[in-house]
């Protein structure tokens, strides 16, 4: 689709962003239903951020994606904020939304070749919500009556903990290097959810789920992010590791010499674009073409 005067722009900001595989993504989804939309990526310190936005939306572009280090930053940004965007307190997708003339706000590609008068922007997360699907739908996780061990409780931990919180799971185990973190998150939960069991420290027996949402294994150096003497990988049915850059990390490969089911990140960064695509373009995100760009793109398959 060449580019031309009625081209749609989306765009991701973050620093640095050469690495980003968001444009691959997006634009096949693009090619895939023929729209004549574009999305690229630009480098922003956070100190432009707010400009940026502005710009885009000055620009009417139909959206954005905001990652490391504009999150956090981009909420105090937005012109209103979706409730998941206000829970979590991070915004990375953003909508510009137009004023149709009895007042409803729309995305902008409904407005057609016309320009609305007044446009908003509005901050949505869909990064929380995409852990639940990478894991259901990556490791065909039934979550009824499921015993969970997650690993880390950092910023990534904590969304993941809280998302699994809300599932129909029956137990979830919590370790962490610092323990006090992982405590501090327990008691997160248990005020949130009274309901579930939410115990420290490695489960006895075996885990439908065993989830790694710390750093380690970004680092070829790294060794596994959780203590094998205590809790041997084969204990655990399905792993599911956040990490996607190596593609098998240490704790991968015992999972995949255990004979465990696996998945890697991937598919959190495929379902947090497919919901961003739906948010931008209202039309049902094509995930196949989107992971196979994404494949191509980060591990040259
Ligand atoms: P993110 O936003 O990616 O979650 P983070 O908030 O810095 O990043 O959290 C990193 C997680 O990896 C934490 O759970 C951290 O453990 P601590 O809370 O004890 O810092 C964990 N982590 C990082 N390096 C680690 C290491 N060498 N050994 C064990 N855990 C590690």
């Amino acid at each position: 689709m060449p580019i031309n005067a009625t081209t749609r722009f989306c765009a991701v900001l973050g620093q640095p962003i050469k690495h980003s595989a968001s444009p691959a993504m997006h634009n096949a989804a693009f090619a895939a239903l023929g729209l004549n939309w574009c999305y690229g990526a630009f480098e922003v310190h956070p100190d432009h951020l707010r400009a940026a936005i502005e710009g885009a939306k000055a620009l009417r572009y139909a959206g954005l994606n905001l990652t490391v280090p504009h999150k956090m930053l981009a909420v105090g940004m937005m012109d209103v904020l979706d409730p998941a965007a206000e829970v979590w307190g991070a915004v990375n997708t953003v909508r510009f939304e137009g004023r149709d003339g009895s007042g409803n706000w729309l995305p902008l590609h409904q407005f057609g070749e016309a320009q609305p008068e007044s446009v908003r922007s509005c901050g949505f997360n869909t990064d929380a919500e995409a852990i639940i699907r990478a894991a259901s739908e990556d490791l065909a996780m039934d979550w009824r009556g499921a015993r969970v061990l997650l690993l880390g409780a950092g910023g990534a931990g904590r969304v993941a903990a809280l998302k699994l919180s809300e599932q129909p799971i029956a137990e979830l185990f919590l370790v962490n290097r610092t323990g006090s973190k992982a405590a501090g998150l327990a008691d997160e939960i248990r005020r949130r959810n009274p309901g579930l069991k939410v115990e420290l420290g490695y489960p006895s027996g075996d885990v439908d789920l065993l989830m790694n949402a710390t750093s380690l294994g970004l680092n070829e150096a790294d060794g596994l992010p959780l203590d094998e003497g205590r809790f041997p990988v084969r204990q655990a049915r399905a792993v599911f590791d956040m990490i996607y850059r190596p593609a098998l990390t240490p704790l991968l490969q015992a999972a995949q010499a255990a004979g465990c089911r696996k998945a890697n990140g991937l598919g959190m960064l495929l379902y947090q674009g497919a919901a961003a695509f739906e948010l931008w373009t209202g039309q049902i995100a094509p995930v196949a073409v989107m992971r196979a760009a994404l494949e191509a793109n980060i591990y040259g398959l």
